[in-house]
C-alpha cells in the first residue's frame, strides 16, 4: 500500500475528505448545530444504509501515529463509526469501549471485528481470541461514560446533528490522571473541494485553539503534547487529488 492510499481514510463516500459545499469554499456561519437527539440516530443510520461501506476500514492515520507509542490500557472511542479505530486499538492490546449513535454502523463494526478475530485465531496457538471491544449505541449529545479511561479518542466527530463541544468535554472528563486525550478533526480552512452535502457549517469543525479553549486544556490539569495541523494527501470519489489538513490535539491529564 502506498503512502497515499494509507492516508486515505474513506473508501467510498470520503466524507472525512469532504469539503465545503458553498462557492469559493466559504462555510456557513451562525447555523445551529443540534445537540443530538432522535434525529442523529435516524440521520446517521440512513447515511450508513446509503452505502455498503462509508469509510476505508483502515484506522485513522493520526490515531496510529499518536497512540501507537502509548502503553495499552482502557480506551474510549467516541463516534466510532464502522469500527476500524477500535479494532486497531484492540489489536494493540487496548480494552475498548466504542460508542456511536448509529446501530447500522455498529453492526458493521461488530462484523469487522468478528472477521478480524477469525483472522487472528488462524494464527493463534490457542484458538479463538476473545473480544476486547464493547460496542455501545448512545447519543453523545446526552451520554456520560460513567467510567474513566487511559485513552479517550474522538476522530472526525463532525456532524450537523451534534455540536462538538459537549461530547468533547465529556471526552476530556473521561480521561484518567496520567491518561491521554486525542482529538482529531478536519481543519475548517483546509477542507477538500468535495463532500459538500455533509460539510456546510463552520460550527461543525474546530481548530486546535478552539479545542484548548472549549475543553479547558490550558489549565493546570493538562499538559499539551501535540497541538498542530497536519497536511494529508487525499483522493476524492471522482479520483481528484487534494491536500487537506487534520487538526491534531493530544494532551495528558496531570490530575
Ligand atoms: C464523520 S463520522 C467519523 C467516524 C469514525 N470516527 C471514523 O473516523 O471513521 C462521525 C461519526 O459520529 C457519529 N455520530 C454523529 N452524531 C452522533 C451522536 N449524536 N452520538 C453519537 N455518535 C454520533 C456518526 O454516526 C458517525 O459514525
Amino acid at each position: 500500500m502506498n503512502e497515499h492510499a494509507a492516508h486515505q481514510h474513506e473508501a467510498q463516500d470520503r466524507q472525512h475528505d469532504g469539503g465545503p459545499g458553498l462557492p469559493g469554499g466559504t462555510l456557513a456561519e451562525g447555523v445551529a448545530i443540534h445537540a443530538g437527539g432522535a434525529d442523529a440516530a435516524a440521520t446517521w443510520d440512513e447515511r450508513y444504509r446509503s452505502k455498503p461501506q462509508l469509510w476505508s476500514g483502515k484506522p485513522n492515520p493520526q490515531l496510529v501515529r499518536e497512540a501507537g507509542g502509548l502503553r495499552a490500557g482502557k480506551a474510549l472511542d467516541l463516534g466510532c463509526g464502522e469500527g476500524a479505530d477500535a479494532i486497531w486499538l484492540a489489536q494493540q492490546g487496548w480494552t475498548v469501549t466504542a460508542v456511536d449513535v448509529s446501530e447500522v454502523a455498529l453492526d458493521r463494526a461488530r462484523s469487522h471485528e468478528k472477521a478480524a478475530l477469525a483472522r487472528e485465531s488462524v494464527h493463534a496457538a490457542e484458538g479463538a481470541i476473545g473480544s476486547r471491544i464493547t460496542w455501545q449505541q448512545a447519543d453523545l449529545g446526552q451520554w456520560e461514560p460513567g467510567d474513566t479511561f487511559d485513552l479517550v479518542t474522538a476522530q472526525f466527530l463532525h456532524s450537523q446533528e451534534l455540536a462538538w463541544q459537549k461530547p468533547l468535554r465529556t471526552a476530556a472528563g473521561a480521561v484518567n490522571p496520567g491518561g491521554t486525550l486525542l482529538v482529531v478533526g478536519h481543519h475548517p480552512d483546509r477542507l477538500p473541494p468535495w463532500g459538500s452535502e455533509h460539510h456546510h457549517h463552520r460550527e461543525m469543525f474546530y481548530t486546535g485553539a478552539e479545542l484548548v479553549r472549549e475543553l479547558g486544556l490550558d489549565g493546570p490539569d493538562w499538559q499539551l503534547e501535540v497541538q498542530t495541523s497536519r497536511e494529508r494527501p487525499v483522493t476524492g470519489p471522482d479520483g481528484r487529488h487534494a491536500t487537506i489538513a487534520d487538526v491534531v490535539l493530544r494532551a495528558t491529564r496531570l490530575a
